[in-house]
């Protein structure tokens, strides 16, 4: 089970350091098996100092981006490489926050993933469709359209990669809107079926958006899911800290 905390553009240098050391005694405070990977994904310029304070944790880092190219003249990005080579396991690609504010193609996520597979990272590759599209009617289309674009772009059979793919409907991120397990259901079981033509992938289906300490533990007992992308909740301790209880009791039922 993966528990992933997506910091966004939050926090300072001070912040970052409290939250990642709490966080890292919480994983001992409260005996989390090591069976639930917990992972905070801050902004680039708290990676470093990240990385060093969970060091002697369990606790992994991840970025929230990276480039399609491993160097070069790119000013302004950061390279799957960079990232691994500071010590990151994880990173997000293809958020929505991204794919809308940036105008992220199908085929730059793609490129991301491909990079992020090559730079031995395990990628969290987000999908999902806008309150729009669903209320067309298309929004399958949609998130499938996503998936297949990024899964072709990948020889799998060469791959030992961890996908980490976290369905994330647009209209439920930071809106406090969640959709209900019917719908959410009906999406990662698509999802999963079509893992099922790619024998090789070794995957975990996450759900993101409007996550909670109210509703985790009625989030993680859905089938198909495998653990939770957290944004907002992941910044408030109390929040966190009762999400990762959530998922300890989870995973011992
Ligand atoms: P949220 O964000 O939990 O604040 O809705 C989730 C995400 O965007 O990854």
């Amino acid at each position: 089970m993966y528990i992933i905390g997506n910091w966004k553009m939050a926090g300072d240098s001070a912040f970052a350091a409290r939250h990642i050391a709490c966080t890292a005694s919480l994983i001992r405070q409260l005996r989390m098996p090591s069976s639930i990977e917990i992972v905070h994904c801050p902004p680039f310029l708290w990676l470093q100092q990240s990385l060093a304070l969970a060091q002697a944790s369990p606790l992994a880092i991840g970025a929230q981006d990276c480039s399609l190219d491993e160097s070069g003249a790119h000013t302004g990005d950061i390279s799957a490489t960079m990232l691994a080579g500071l010590g990151c396991n994880y990173v997000i690609i293809g958020h929505s926050e991204r794919r809308i504010g940036h105008r992220e193609s199908h085929t730059l996520v793609a490129g991301k993933l491909r990079a992020a597979i090559a730079a031995g990272l395990s990628p969290i590759l987000c999908l999902g469709e806008t309150k729009a599209q669903r209320e067309d009617g298309d929004y399958q289309a949609v998130i499938m359209g996503q998936l297949d674009s990024a899964l072709a772009a990948i020889q799998w059979e060469q791959s030992k990669a961890e996908l980490l793919i976290g369905y994330e409907p647009v209209w439920a991120i930071g809106s406090g809107e969640t959709p209900s397990e019917a719908e959410i259901t009906e999406v990662t079981a698509l999802i999963h079926a079509r893992l099922a033509d790619y024998p090789s992938i070794h995957a975990s289906l996450l759900y993101g958006g409007s996550v909670n300490a109210a509703n985790a533990a009625a989030i993680l007992n859905m089938p198909y899911i495998g653990g939770l992308l957290v944004g907002g909740a992941s910044l408030d301790l109390q929040e966190w800290t009762d999400i990762l209880k959530a998922a300890k009791s989870q995973s011992l039922s």
